[in-house]
């Protein structure tokens, strides 16, 4: 079923930057009106200005998505405003770089409450509002190719992601009837500033490996999923790249990045070209600036 955005209301959570903030822009040249929700609320009110500067509609609703009241709040201050929620973009998240056993737990622990819980909390508050109203409504659960395919040294990033993923495709079968669409987008690097911003016990910078796909190309596909849903999008070549190989060969991926991380580490240390980083928690507790 193809789905007309123009007229509708879309929920974006991680709208102050990178792919959410991209994805409210395109959302409302669509036509949507946006709620835009993150915990920089002075760069959420300023989308929400350019928004309606041209001509469209916004509200910035600061929201932490691991507190399960305030994206309560977000999505009722959604249907208080503009009466119906028909698109729920679950982008919030937060990334650790860690060897497993050199991450404090309560990092984990919160990154699964943003990544993961923040995403089961909205999804919580907006089904039955898209089950009330005509027209049903259409969620997209924002993944990534770490939710197919595990990395090494980003334990928590995975597990939060797959998990994402898995309650995306259970709940997509459970609301499909009701016409709710859910589909699951698997991006592979995008530029944004989630590696700045990533906790890291690693000692060491985040490696800026391969070249990376615009937030503005992965918005774009994130707005297309809302008007043809479908199941899931893996984005762009490097995503594609990953699940094949995985798919196909799933051992030899698992020998190749064995194999890689000492050569990794290796490697990171040999170009690690000022004093080691102190561990630090990133953006996972406080955003990073205004
Ligand atoms: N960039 C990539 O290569 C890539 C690849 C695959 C998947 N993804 C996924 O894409 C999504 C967007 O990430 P991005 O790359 O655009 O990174 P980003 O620029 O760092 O954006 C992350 C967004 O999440 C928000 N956020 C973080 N913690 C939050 C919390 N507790 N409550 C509410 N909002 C919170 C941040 O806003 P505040 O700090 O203002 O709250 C920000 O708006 C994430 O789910 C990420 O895992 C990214």
């Amino acid at each position: 079923m193809i789905r007309k955005l123009n007229g509708t209301v879309a929920v974006i959570t991680g709208a102050t930057s990178g792919i959410g903030r991209d994805t409210a822009r395109e959302f409302a040249a669509a036509g949507s009106k946006v709620v835009v929700a993150g915990r920089r609320h002075e760069r959420l009110a300023e989308l929400a200005k350019e928004i309606e500067s041209k001509g469209g509609q916004a509200l910035a609703m600061q929201t932490d998505v691991a507190d399960q009241a305030q994206v309560e709040k977000l999505i009722s201050a959604a249907v208080d405003r503009f009466g119906r929620v028909d698109v729920l973009v679950n982008n919030a998240g937060v990334a650790i770089a860690s060897r497993f056993t050199e991450m404090p737990l309560e990092d984990f622990r919160r990154l699964m409450d943003v990544n993961f819980w923040g995403a089961v909390f909205a999804c919580r508050a907006a089904v039955p509002q898209m089950r009330k109203q005509n027209g049903g409504g259409v969620i997209l659960n924002v993944s990534s190719i770490f939710g197919k395919r595990g990395m090494p040294f980003e334990t928590a990033y995975c597990a939060s992601k797959f998990a994402l993923a898995g309650f995306s495709e259970a709940l997509r079968a459970e609301v499909m009837s009701e016409n709710i669409d859910v589909c699951t987008i698997y991006p592979g690097a995008v530029e944004t500033e989630i590696f700045d911003a990533a906790a890291n016990s690693t000692g060491l910078e985040m490696p800026n490996y391969i070249p990376k796909f615009p937030a503005r190309q992965m918005a774009k596909l994130i707005v297309q999923a809302a008007r043809f849903p479908q199941p899931e999008v893996v984005a762009a070549f490097d995503a594609q790249a990953i699940n094949l190989a995985n798919t196909f060969a799933p051992a030899l991926v698992d020998f190749a990045l064995g194999w890689a991380v000492p050569f990794i580490e290796g490697m990171r240390r040999a170009n690690q070209n000022t004093e080691p980083k102190k561990p630090d928690s990133g953006n996972l507790y406080q955003p990073q600036d205004k």
